[in-house]
């Protein structure tokens, strides 16, 4: 049975993608520094072995690596205004991370690292839907980070023969996503306030869209990855996400609905380094990975206000 290791276990995508092996009966481990993983997150994942480390040390990376055969890495400081306000810090939990931890792979004799790429590489070329045959354009630290995580990933694949493939998220949201923090994705935060009954914000008009992704769809992407043949995968990267976008405007009207909110709704000024559209052509991780999304995006939200309203 192949062993795995979760990077950022404690984190929302982590956590989710851990509890999905652990519920298979795989032997896991994970590792988070709790930077803005949370110990809560852990709460339900007894079965999976679990250290308290820091990418940016390689000892920690050793020790971590150790016996594993595949490596979920979804560790990273994952947005984008954190890195506009602190440009080093998302360098170093992403992209020296990662080097370290490749480092620590290949000499573990692990076999395959599945990243956790972002959308925000294409930038704001206004070309939809994104695909991965388009030159990357970032506009943030955050996205310059990723992107260097994703050339890692592919010249480890040419120069070392370690297998890689990079998965390029778009807005994942779900169940155990942060609505606390400043820079908490859009919907855990709308999910959060409206069901308090405080009044939401946009930033900008409204009108932005997104390719939003229930975090089921990228669990199952990422299993997918970890399965494929690595004649199909190796040193690859792909889109995923559900090929659909919807604006915030749009997001807001639904969200009433499964909240019972009846407040208004707030406009402030548009985000430094924000993008105007995000859509995904999904149809590589298709022909690689047999991917198509599972749960579409008002299921997820229905299930996604359903937890938060539980107060787990
Ligand atoms: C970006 C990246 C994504 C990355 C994520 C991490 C793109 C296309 N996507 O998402 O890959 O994983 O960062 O954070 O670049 N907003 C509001 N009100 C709020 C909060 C946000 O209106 O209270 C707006 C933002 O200004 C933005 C949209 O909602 O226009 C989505 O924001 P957010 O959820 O932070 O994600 P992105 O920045 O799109």
């Amino acid at each position: 049975m192949a062993s795995y290791l979760v990077t950022g276990a404690a984190g929302f995508i982590g956590r989710s993608i851990a509890a999905a092996l652990v519920a298979r009966g795989e032997t896991v481990r994970g590792i988070d520094n709790f930077i803005a993983g949370k110990r809560a997150n852990l709460v339900g994942l007894e079965a999976m072995e679990f250290l308290e480390g820091d990418l940016a040390d390689p000892a920690a990376c050793a020790e971590a690596c150790a016996g594993v055969e595949i490596v979920f890495h979804e560790a990273a400081l994952a947005s984008v205004p954190r890195s506009v306000a602190d440009p080093v810090a998302t360098n170093v939990n992403c992209v020296d991370a990662t080097l370290n931890l490749l480092v620590a792979a290949r000499a573990a004799g692990v076999r395959r690292v599945v990243y956790a790429g972002s959308s925000s590489v294409y930038g704001d070329a206004p070309t939809l839907p994104k695909h991965e045959e388009m030159l990357p354009n970032p506009i943030s630290p955050y996205a310059v980070a990723k992107l260097a995580g994703e050339h890692y990933m592919r010249a480890f694949t040419r120069v070392y023969g370690l297998e890689t493939v990079v998965l390029r998220y778009f807005n994942v949201f779900g169940p155990y996503q942060d609505p606390t923090s400043q820079y908490s994705g859009v919907l855990a935060v709308f999910c959060r306030r409206m069901l308090a009954g405080e009044q939401p914000t946009i930033y900008g008009d409204g009108e932005q869209s997104r390719d939003f992704t229930y975090i089921d769809n990228v669990v199952h992407a990422n299993l997918l990855a970890a399965a494929a043949p690595a004649e199909k995968v190796a040193g690859q990267m792909m889109n995923t996400a559900t090929g659909t976008r919807i604006t915030l405007n749009q997001t807001f009207g639904i969200l009433r609905e499964l909240t019972g909110y009846s407040g208004q709704l707030g406009y402030a000024k548009g985000r430094a380094g924000d993008i105007r559209d995000s859509l995904a052509d999904i149809r590589r991780a298709g022909e690689l990975l047999g991917y198509k999304p599972i749960v579409d995006f008002r299921e997820g939200l229905r299930r996604t206000v359903e937890w938060y309203r539980s107060g787990v």
